[in-house]
């Protein structure tokens, strides 16, 4: 078991295969976080039990006295509202008195082999009971009768620890939870960096590094998805820590609705961390016997720095998030008529694009926005989903024959949570967006947001939904979200559950996208949101890649990829090599490839030389799938930081890597030597471009001069190396 209960000692240690994570039942039942770090053998840790500065007047538990135990400045497991915490508190919950004083205390634990799912949500799993143990501690306020569990699980071949809570109402009376976290974490130090994802549209994920500082600070978002401007991701790693070293705790938040993840640093230095779901315009009643789920956290530990932070949330999600028929399988290497086309196709073009593409050696074309209702531009029909057989003669059926005619797969675009007003969904039902009485609900891209909190609701646009795919030989299916959530109202909820609209809303959604991947396993699920905009662990768990950004300019993706792998596998990244001017295809075939790669142009007036170039990149695609899908990546050259960007991509048995070097601006590489990392030392490589063979180690310390291998603004530099026997002379 990896993890251990002392009962004479009362704590709990768990393990992963390389932190330690240990919880201690302190006098009169409050729980304290004394440690989470690296793994360690013992937990002697009596000295982490009570800090001993006060900020102000010493608040004391009565029955245990005026000693050095305050609440307001021990480790809490879990801080609560109104009971001698006054730090950033993880839960809140109203009792029918009307206070929301919360006090948890401990009442009893589980222990047990594997991991529990939650219900109605997505969260990570195992593949076998032995991959992982779970702590379950069941919390009870004494006053209330509200009850807390605390789950966690740890993983014993990765250094991942996840957490959730389920609040229950023990009481006869009813509960309204205000706040309630899936993850507090309190830190002894705040010598930390935070560090988190910002962006906007086509401009998601990128990196910002900052100390963290007396008070509270963080990252969240209101929209009503997780949305580009703050990713539900946020890590602390210590001062002076690199890529390659250094303390580093990464969190990701498996939920793709409003999230706070908020740190406090307080009087004595030290730093309480919680994420979970954004407390404002949340509450959810809990009647007698009711319960609530808060979502699932993903922690990763690492000695490593912010790149072994990063292959561990890759290893991960690549084993224990994504899901179904292509986890595993190739994904189909696709044409998007977006860029190519916009509104503007009908049959005889989408063929076009397809006959032009296969000759390239692609192998899916991907329909998008504008096949359904009225649809020629974005100012209608979203919630019709029929066919509109002007641009579509004779259906969808023709046209996917002629597709799978040429040996090609097919996909489709939806935008199942919107309706426009000019729709007959709307004119029929126009309660079924999202709005609050009285009040004109604002219009973002012409459309308003389809109520998917309600039943009805999801009923009926899966119906339309299950009409098409069931009907047509469907492989893949994009599903897109264009707007953020205002005027949050549901038509059908009672005044006293209104609060419950986001929420609901995101588990309304789950509930389809379920529907979807359960009803047809065989479908690949590409999820967008205006590009990145709810690009979260949880919508990897339906959908196993994600369109990353609509900026599909070469330059601009690096930092956007550069960024979203942080936490992100390179599996789950759709990037696409477009018509987009300022780089030329060569960069654009080597950026994309380090995601899901696939082409977003109109093929059918390539010249000779672009055929040839585009047709030696689908052959690259498929050499350097597996090394790509499940290597390692070491982020080499950040490229904010200097005029060029490399990253590199080593094989799990380290027989061989991929070295990519993009110039962003030349100017600053007068020389460039590159130090591939993760290599072995004792092992030689081949470069295959130019048959040099050298030492891991050589490689790692020395590194290789790329000066000669780039020239001027823009330009790219690819090469792969395998594993060679030593050479006889060394
Ligand atoms: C936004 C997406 O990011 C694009 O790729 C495209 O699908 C459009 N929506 C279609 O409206």
């Amino acid at each position: 078991m990896s993890i251990i209960f002392d009962e004479k000692k009362r704590i709990f240690r768990l393990d992963t295969s390389d932190s330690s994570y240990v919880i201690k039942i302190y006098d009169e039942g409050y729980l304290l976080n004394l440690y989470y770090g690296k793994k360690i053998p013992d937990c002697n840790l009596s000295g982490f039990e009570t800090r001993r500065r006060n900020a102000s007047f010493s608040l004391a538990n009565p029955v245990i006295g005026e000693t050095s135990f305050t609440p307001d400045t021990a480790p809490m497991e879990y801080g609560c509202n109104g009971a001698g915490d006054f730090r950033i508190s993880a839960l809140a919950v109203r009792n029918a008195d009307g206070n929301s004083v919360t006090d948890v205390r401990y009442r009893s634990h589980r222990i047990y082999a594997g991991k529990p799912s939650i219900p109605g949500m997505p969260s990570t799993y195992v593949n076998s009971d032995d991959e992982a143990d779970t702590l379950e501690i069941e919390t009870v306020d004494s006053v209330t009768g509200l009850t807390v569990t605390l789950v966690y699980t740890v993983f014993k071949s990765v250094p991942v620890m996840t957490k959730s809570v389920r609040v229950e109402n023990g009481s006869e009376r009813e509960l309204v939870v205000e706040r309630a976290f899936s993850c507090c974490c309190d830190f002894p130090t705040m010598d930390f960096d935070l560090v988190s994802l910002w962006g906007s549209h086509a401009c998601e994920r990128n990196i910002e590094r900052r100390p963290l500082a007396h008070g509270v600070q963080g990252v969240e978002s209101k929209r009503g998805v997780s949305g580009h401007s703050q990713n539900p991701f946020a890590a602390f790693t210590r001062h002076g820590s690199t890529e390659e070293s250094g303390d580093t705790y990464g969190f990701n938040f498996v939920y793709s609705g409003n999230f706070s993840a908020l740190a406090e640093c307080d009087h004595n230095a030290s730093t309480r961390f919680i994420m979970g779901i954004n407390p404002t315009d949340f509450e959810w009643k809990l009647i007698p016997g009711g319960t609530f789920y808060a979502p699932e956290v993903v922690c990763v530990y690492t000695d490593g720095g912010l790149g072994e932070m990063s292959r561990v949330f890759h290893r991960f999600y690549n084993n224990n998030l994504i899901r179904g028929r292509y986890k595993t399988e190739k994904r189909p290497l696709l044409i998007n008529s977006w860029e190519a086309a916009y509104f503007n196709f009908d049959s005889d073009k989408l063929v076009g694009f397809a006959e032009a593409a296969r000759e390239l050696g692609v192998e899916m074309l991907v329909m998008d926005d504008g096949w359904f209702g009225k649809r020629n531009n974005d100012k209608c029909s979203l919630g019709d989903w029929y066919v509109n057989e002007d641009k579509l003669e004779g259906g969808l059926a023709p046209l996917i024959e002629r597709i799978n005619a040429l040996g090609m797969k097919f996909g489709i675009w939806y935008e199942p949570e919107m309706i426009s007003p000019d729709s007959d969904l709307y004119r029929a039902h126009p309660d079924w967006c999202v709005h609050v009485p009285g009040r004109e609900p604002l219009i973002g891209r012409r459309q308003y947001v389809l109520d998917v909190a309600r039943a009805d609701v999801r009923e009926n646009v899966w119906n339309q939904m299950y009409e098409v795919l069931s009907a047509n030989k469907i492989d893949y299916v994009k599903w897109d979200f264009n707007r953020n959530i205002s005027d949050a109202g549901s038509a059908l909820l009672p005044p006293e559950h209104q609060k419950e609209f986001f929420h609901r809303f995101i588990l309304g959604t789950y509930e389809l996208m379920d529907r979807l991947v359960t009803t047809f396993p065989d479908i690949l699920l590409e999820n967008c949101s205006g590009g990145g905009g709810r690009y979260d662990p949880a919508m990897l768990y339906y959908s196993p890649q994600i369109w990353t950004s609509d900026n599909t300019d070469a330059i601009a993706r690096l930092d956007i990829q550069f960024g979203t792998s942080l936490c992100y596998p390179a599996s789950a990244m759709s990037a696409h090599v477009s018509a987009n001017p300022r780089a030329d295809y060569k960069m654009k075939g080597a950026v994309a490839m380090w995601g899901t790669f696939g082409y977003e142009m109109d093929p059918r007036h390539l010249s000779d030389e672009e055929k040839e170039l585009f047709k030696s990149q689908v052959r690259d695609y498929h050499r350097y799938y597996d090394l790509i899908r499940y290597g390692d990546l070491y982020r080499l050259v950040y490229p904010d930081r200097s005029g060029a960007a490399v990253w590199e991509i080593v094989s799990p048995e380290k027989d061989g890597f991929l070295l990519n070097i993009v110039t962003v601006c030349s100017f600053d590489y007068f020389r460039l030597i590159v130090k591939p990392r993760g290599l072995d030392p004792e092992k030689y490589y081949r470069n295959d471009s130019d048959g040099e063979v050298y030492s891991g180690a050589l490689l790692m310390y020395a590194g290789i001069d790329c000066s000669n291998s780039i020239w001027g603004d823009h330009s790219t530099c690819v090469m792969h190396f395998t594993e060679v026997p030593a050479p006889e002379n060394e």
